[in-house]
Order: structure tokens, then C-alpha cells, then sequence
């Protein structure tokens, strides 16, 4: 921490009239899930169906973000573990201005993903465990990772040569091989609305 002597400023306008305003709650449903599991899919398939219902939300994605915010990052342990850091911070401003904020990125390390439910209210941190067998997502192989991967061409890649820890008790299970993506955004609609997150839509 290197920013000293800075005081956080309030605005007459707080969190409560945004969320009047947009006629919904700010979260964050953190998707986490290995390459190719489909969470930028569902992603874009929920911000699709909640705009259509007329909510905001807004999707913060892991190949995207990694072009701009957080180009300067790899993949070792300690760069995935910043990479989560700061979309966690950006996350929480989103959701304080009341958008339904959803983000897509393996965050493969439960600590990680810990520090950020650590770092929003309440209720606020839904985890979404987007589920998929490594053998599903290595015949999809969208992007042709996977084949890199196990050509030693690409160093630790999640799934084959780097870890990933599958939540322990997540909000919420979408299981992209039994689901349609239709299905899998249908009962995250469902929790939302039993959590009064989108009411009225
Ligand atoms: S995370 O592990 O730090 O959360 P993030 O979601 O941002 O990863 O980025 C994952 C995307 O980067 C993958 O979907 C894939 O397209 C690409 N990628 C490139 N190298 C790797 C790697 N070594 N492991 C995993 N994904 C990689």
C-alpha cells in the first residue's frame, strides 16, 4: 500500500437511490470455472436476459480485461492472484453503483476468490460455480488452448499443468454439460429473483 494521507469521499448520492433507481440490487455473480467451461457464455446470455427484463448488468471478462486493466499479468500463481484482486476491486465499485455485476474468469484459487467475498457486503458475493468435466472442455477447446497445452507449448495452464479449486459450498452450480446455457441462465434468474436482487421485473 503505498497510498497514504488519502481520505475516501462520500457523495450526496449513495447506494440505496442508485438501486431505486435501476429497480434492482448491485451484486456480483462471480463466475469461476475451467477454460472453456462456458462461463463467458452464460455470461453474455444473462446480461442479455436481465436487460431484456430491464436490468442493468454489466460483464467483466477474463480474455478482455487481460487486453486492457490487466495486461501486465500472466499466469503464475502470484500474477492470477493479482488479476483477481483487482477485478475484485472493480467488481465492488460496480456494484456500489448498483450494477449487476457479473464476472467471468477462472479465479482457479479458493483464497482469491475468498478475499473478494471478504471484500463485499453480505450477500452481495454470489459464487457461480460453472461446472464442466477438464474432458468436456478439452474436446470443446473453443480457442485451441488445450491442445497447446498439452504440447507443453503453453506453461501452466489451468486443468493441465496449474491447479484449479472448485468452490466448496458456491451459491449456485450451473452444470454446462447436463444444461443448456438457457437452462443454466433460467435458474440463475430464479435465484436472483427469490433473493429479491431483481424485483418486480
Ligand atoms: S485466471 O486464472 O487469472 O482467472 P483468466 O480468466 O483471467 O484466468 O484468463 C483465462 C483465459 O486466458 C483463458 O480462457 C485462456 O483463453 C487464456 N489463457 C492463456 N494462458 C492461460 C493459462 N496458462 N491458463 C489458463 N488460461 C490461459
Amino acid at each position: 500500500m503505498k497510498s497514504t494521507n488519502v481520505v475516501w469521499q462520500q457523495g450526496v448520492i449513495d447506494r440505496p437511490k442508485r438501486e431505486k433507481l435501476l429497480g434492482q440490487k448491485g451484486v456480483c455473480l462471480w463466475f469461476t470455472g475451467l477454460s472453456g467451461s462456458g462461463k463467458s457464455t452464460l455470461a453474455r446470455l444473462l446480461e442479455s436476459t436481465l436487460y431484456r427484463k430491464g436490468h442493468l448488468a454489466y460483464v467483466l471478462d477474463g480474455d478482455n480485461i487481460r487486453h486492457g486493466l490487466n495486461g501486465d499479468l500472466g499466469f503464475s500463481d502470484a500474477d492470477r492472484k493479482e488479476n483477481i484482486r483487482r477485478i475484485g476491486e472493480v467488481a465492488r465499485l460496480f456494484v456500489d453503483a448498483g450494477m449487476i455485476t457479473v464476472t467471468a474468469f477462472i479465479s482457479p484459487f479458493r483464497g482469491d476468490r475468498n478475499t473478494v467475498r471478504k471484500m463485499m457486503q453480505e450477500g452481495g458475493f454470489i459464487e457461480v460455480y460453472v461446472r464442466c468435466s477438464l474432458e468436456e472442455c478439452e474436446k470443446r477447446d473453443v480457442k485451441g488452448l488445450y491442445s497447446r497445452a498439452r504440447k507443453n507449448e503453453i506453461d501452466a495452464f489451468t486443468g493441465i499443468s496449474s491447479p484449479y479449486e472448485a468452490p466448496l459450498s458456491p451459491e449456485i452450480t450451473v452444470d454446462t454439460e447436463r444444461m443448456s446455457p438457457e437452462a443454466c441462465v433460467g435458474h440463475i434468474m430464479t435465484y436472483l429473483k427469490e433473493k429479491h436482487i431483481t424485483e418486480g421485473s
